[in-house]
Parts: C-alpha cells; structure tokens; sequence
C-alpha cells in the first residue's frame, strides 16, 4: 500500500499505543511530520491513529513486538514500502520491571533487556539503512532518569538497560555524526502515564516529595523535546541526554 505523505517526514515511534509514546506521536503530527504507530497493542494502536487522523493527518499501525529482531526489521520495509522513507525513529517502546538485584532472575534480565534495549539497537540499525544514503536523519531513544542515577523503585535490569539507552546514544551519534543524522536521548523523570500510576500511592507521593516542581511530567513535555530534537532546529544537537525531570537533579 502507498500513502501519498505529501513531502512530511516518516517518524515511527516505538510503544506509541499509549503514554509517552502517544504523547510523541500527536505532538510529531502536531508540528508537520507523520507519525507512524508501532506497537505491540494493536487495537490501542488504532485508537491512536483514529485521534491523529481526526487532526488532519493520514496515517496507519504496524503492530510489532520490538523485541524481535525479525519482526522490527519486517517492520521497518513494511513501512519504506508504504511511506518511501523512515526519517525519523524514536525508541520508545519499554516496559517496567521492579525486581532488585538480590531477587532477579535470568529470564526477567533477558525480558526487559530485549524489550527496553535490543529492540533499540536493532530498530536503530535498521533505521540507519534508510537514513545513511539520504544523509539525514534523527533518531530519539526514551532513556529515564533511572539510567542516569539508578533510579529510587525501579528495579536492576531496568535501570541498567536505561543507561545502555544512554550509551547506544552517544555511540552511534559519533558514528553516524558527519552524515547528517543526529541521535539523543530523552531522559524523563517520573510522568503521567499507567507505568507510573501503577505505583502504590506511598510510592508516588515520595517520587513527588523529589520533584522540585512538586507534580509528576505530563506526557506531552517528552512529546514536545522529542518533537524539538526531531525538528530542523536541533541539527547540531547529538549524543545529548536531555533531562526532562523537573529539576530533580538540583537535588
Ligand atoms: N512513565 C515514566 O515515568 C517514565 C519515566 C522515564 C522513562 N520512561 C520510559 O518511557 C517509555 C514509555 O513509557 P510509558 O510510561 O509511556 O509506558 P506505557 O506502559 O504507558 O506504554 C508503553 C507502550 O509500549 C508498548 N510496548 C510494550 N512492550 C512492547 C513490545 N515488546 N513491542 C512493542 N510495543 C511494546 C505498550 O503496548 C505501550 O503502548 C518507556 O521506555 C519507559 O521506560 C517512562
């Protein structure tokens, strides 16, 4: 199928059936680009493309477990075939996990390991075949703050494949730095979405309690730094790590 895209960029962007990666997807639409949908969660997918469209926008969803390697890169051709190009990639898609070191096993390590990181390296790869022969491109990884200091509830393998985010970013930004692509991290404090609203309230209120704006990070602020770092503007931004957190690191 060819979707006619009248000269905007292609932006896919990971896990955007809901939360951040929702945010991301609307706001990209907002500013000019089309945002293609890429998501495991199929049906709250298509509720996405229902609420872009009526913005004015065509677009579609791929549903994809970034997870899989075979799967991502199916993906990537099924969307050049439709768009005829892949300008710009967010990683996004990732999920929670709370297990401690001293509790972890194989099996949750290599679960979100896969979800949270492979999917970003092999989606990055992927991304950089369609980008490279055009000499530009911008790819946005959704880091955390817990990849930057630990993180305070999230657990081990969460907070170590964060900061893998973190040095994914800076090592392909060197790589791919003279070819007009240019690749950044998004580092969010604690925001509004379920992943957070799963918290127990104790929880929650000790996160606010360390927030010095005093609430949690609507959605949208990740959406509008992602939609910055994807724009012209940012062209000399690369192998940056933007906190988006509302000055916790003042401490
Ligand atoms: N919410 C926060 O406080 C916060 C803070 C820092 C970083 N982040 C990061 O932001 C990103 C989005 O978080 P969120 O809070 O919006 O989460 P969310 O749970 O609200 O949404 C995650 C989305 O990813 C999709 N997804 C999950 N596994 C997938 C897979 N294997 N393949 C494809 N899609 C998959 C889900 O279906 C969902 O649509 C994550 O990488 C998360 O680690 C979140």
């Amino acid at each position: 199928m060819q979707i006619d895209a009248d000269g905007k960029r292609i932006a896919m962007v990971t896990g955007s059936a809901k939360g951040i990666g929702r945010a991301i997807a609307l706001t990209l639409a907002r500013s000019g680009v089309v945002p293609v949908l890429v998501d495991i969660d199929g049906e709250a997918a298509k509720k996405v493309v229902t609420e872009i469209s009526d913005e004015g926008i065509e677009t579609v969803c791929f549903v994809c477990d970034v997870s899989n390697v075979g799967e991502v890169r199916r993906c990537f051709a099924d969307v050049f075939d439709s768009f005829g190009a892949v300008d710009i990639l967010v990683n996004n898609a990732g999920i929670l996990s709370t297990t401690s070191i001293t509790e972890l096993d194989e099996a949750e390590w290599q679960r979100v390991m896969d979800i949270n990181l492979k999917s970003a390296v092999f989606a990055t790869q992927a991304a950089l075949t369609y980008m490279m022969p055009r000499k530009w491109g911008r790819i946005i990884n959704i880091a955390s703050m817990a990849g930057r200091m630990g993180g305070f509830d999230t657990g081990c393998a969460y907070s170590v494949s964060k900061a893998g985010m973190i040095g994914l970013t800076m090592r392909v930004a060197r790589r791919v730095a003279s070819e007009g692509i240019t690749v950044n991290a998004i580092a969010p404090g604690p925001t509004n979405t379920e992943l957070v609203q799963g918290f127990a309230p104790e929880v929650r209120k000790r996160l606010i309690d360390g927030i010095p704006v005093g609430r949690v990070i609507e959605p949208e602020r990740i959406g509008e730094t992602a939609a910055f770092l994807a724009s012209d503007a940012a062209e000399f931004i690369t192998g940056a790590v933007i906190d988006v957190n509302g000055g916790m690191f003042m401490g």
